[in-house]
């Protein structure tokens, strides 16, 4: 494939070249300018929901002169050149600002968002808050870590307006789940809840338990029994791989590479 000559554009006053295609995150990623982000995970698509990393791009006109819009940096791809891009303008402040308010009163309780409002000097919402519970910004990272990387589809977004959540099909215990925990690891707000009891691990929010497969040698739960059956189907490596808990599986290889001296 050809590849096209760089693009030359401005981001806060540098002027620099880029590849075409490159998000304005990535850019500022690479030349150390901070844009705060929510909902973006660099091996996830993005998705655009949080707009928390909203910035202001001047895309020149072909009559000449330049028209200002406010984009989200994490999934705009530069494709022009000449862009001016700001990520600290006034209007861009006061535009992340109001997205906070709104974040916040939607989740007042979610630390992670209390600490991005103050540091925009925001303590307090002016919007109403709807139910001080909730902690979704229904970024849907959740739904595409199980879809794009586990290639499951436990879980999805439904409803619309004030009804919309994510849920399990029909709000019912998921076959599809294996409880692998992707979606709590990524959730940027810490929505959803896994407990492990009596030998099950728990996904609170999508009312799936799965059994905890324990190591053959010392008794440690190594995971659900799920999770290490998708793999097994998956991947050819031997049955100890999937018996043992790290720290028995490299005491195992320790003591055969002295018995075997290989
Ligand atoms: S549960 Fe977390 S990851 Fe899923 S949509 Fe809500 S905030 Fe996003
Ligand atoms: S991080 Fe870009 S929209 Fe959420």
């Amino acid at each position: 494939m050809l590849r096209s000559d760089p693009l030359k554009i401005t981001i806060d006053g540098i002027e620099t070249e880029v590849e075409k295609e490159t998000t304005i995150l990535q850019l500022a990623k690479k030349l150390g300018i901070e844009i705060p982000t929510l909902c973006h995970h660099d091996a996830i698509s993005t998705y655009g929901a949080c707009r928390v990393c909203t910035v202001e791009v001047g895309i020149p006109r072909s009559g000449g002169g330049k028209r200002t819009r406010m984009v989200t940096a994490c999934n705009y791809p530069i494709r022009d050149n000449g862009l001016n891009i700001n990520t600290k303008s006034e209007r861009v402040l006061a535009v992340r600002k109001m997205i906070l308010e709104l974040l916040l009163a939607r989740c007042p309780g979610v630390k992670r968002i209390q600490d991005m409002a103050k540091e925009y000097e925001i303590t307090e919402s002016r919007f109403p808050i709807e139910n001080p519970e909730e902690e979704c910004i229904l970024c849907g990272l959740c739904t595409r870590v199980c879809q794009e990387i586990i290639g499951k589809s436990a879980i999805s977004l439904v409803g619309r307006g004030f009804e919309r959540k994510v849920l399990t099909p029909f709000d019912e215990p998921s076959e599809d789940c294996i409880a692998c925990g992707a979606c709590a690891y990524v959730c940027p707000t810490g929505a959803i809840k896994i407990v492990q009891e009596d030998g099950k691990l728990t996904i609170k929010n999508w009312k799936t338990s799965r059994e905890l497969a324990k190591c053959l040698e010392c008794g440690e739960y190594v995971g659900s029994e799920a999770v290490l059956q998708y793999i097994k189907e998956r991947v050819s490596l031997p049955e100890d791989i999937f018996k043992l808990c790290e720290k028995c599986r490299r005491k195992k290889l320790q003591k055969e590479l002295i018995t075997t001296g290989k």
